[in-house]
């Protein structure tokens, strides 16, 4: 890069008044960045506030509605569903019932918003009873000794259940699936399920690079998922570690994945910028409870600015090369830029 020196170079000329630094932004968030995720529940009239995560909310399905009408006057494109199931079991059996919470609450939001883009969260720990991501097989020969402490993870059973779950959203007329549970092959067994039965058009954004992290504590208390012996490593990526993300993204993009998304954001804008400079793909980041839930805490005691707080974390996610951003702000931001 060449540089000329100051006195003939002087950086500060343009950040000399708000109109022109305005002009030489180099990176806008707007709202159409912004994907909201919903908690959704059974029952009537329920609008929770989630303690952990305050300004969320659990809704029934019926109060969804003049939620998600308000999500789209917001300029928002799209909502990300997890729904907390009436019964959880080994296998989950709601996740892929036609009269499950999430199915019920995406034919709601089509009918009456259908332009509001849904997107669902596919996975299995909300709905089975050992909150696992996956099926746990109760004889753990079967992981050659290399199982969880209380059990053994079946890989590619769990692959059908994915599939099943896929299809039941594609079925009550989801956009698009969102993986995150980070067994291997599961972009390509889902691929393979929704073409099988005619469902192109419904797009795979994949969970590919997701960490076992701290950052999600606020969420397993809004999804009531916490896993219960074990923790998620064997599944999700370790911390340490940014090859093995590219290699994980690499194989979503070749199973099939329409967009890839790499999880939490902010503790992890190296992995998002070289995912940004390795694929074409569109590329998703998602800011997670813990990353919400900490500001939203700090703010309580008067130690942070909110608004300003959001504002440059998003942007930074954006800077470091997302495309788009899973945010609980999401609301805020579009109230924020419109003020
Ligand atoms: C389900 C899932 C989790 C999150 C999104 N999908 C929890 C987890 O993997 O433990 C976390 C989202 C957040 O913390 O905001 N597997």
């Amino acid at each position: 890069m060449e540089i000329s020196l100051f006195p003939s170079n002087r950086p500060r000329r343009l950040r000399c008044s708000p109109s022109f630094r305005r002009l030489m932004r180099e990176t806008l968030l707007t709202p159409a960045d912004l994907i909201y995720p919903l908690f959704v529940v059974h029952g009537e009239n329920i609008r929770e506030e989630i303690s952990s995560m305050p300004g969320n909310f659990h809704w029934s399905v019926d109060r969804l509605l003049a939620e998600a009408k308000e999500i789209a006057r917001l300029g928002i494109p799209a909502v990300i569903l997890f729904g907390l199931p009436a019964e959880k079991d080994p296998i989950g059996q709601e996740n892929f019932d036609p009269e499950g919470v999430v199915q019920q609450a995406i034919r709601a939001i089509k009918d009456a918003v259908p332009d509001l883009f849904v997107i669902t969260d596919v996975c299995m720990c909300e709905y089975t009873n050992h909150g696992h991501c996956g099926i746990i097989h109760d004889q753990p020969a079967y992981c050659k000794g290399k199982g969880l402490p209380g059990g053994c993870l079946d890989n590619d059973a769990t692959l059908e259940i994915l599939s099943r779950v896929a299809l039941s959203h594609a079925e009550a007329g989801v956009d698009m699936v969102a993986p995150s549970d980070m067994m291997d092959g599961r972009v390509g067994a889902i691929r393979a399920a929704l073409d099988e039965a005619d469902y192109h058009c419904v797009g795979i954004m994949s969970y590919a690079a997701k960490y076992a992290s701290a950052f999600y504590g606020p969420f397993r208390e809004a999804a009531d998922s916490p896993p219960q012996f074990g923790d998620r490593s064997g599944y999700q990526m370790d911390p340490h570690n940014a090859r093995e993300a590219l290699r994980e993204v690499a194989m979503d993009v070749a199973e099939g994945a329409d967009v890839v998304m790499i999880k939490p954001a902010l503790a992890y804008l190296d992995i998002v910028r070289q995912v940004r400079d390795r694929f074409d793909l569109p590329v998703a980041a998602y800011n997670v409870s813990g990353e919400y839930s900490m500001v939203k805490a700090a703010v309580q005691r008067g130690w942070l600015d909110e608004q300003r707080i959001a504002m440059e974390w998003l942007t930074s996610i954006k800077r470091a090369g997302a495309d788009m951003i899973i945010t609980y702000w999401a609301k805020d931001v579009a109230r924020w830029l419109d003020a």
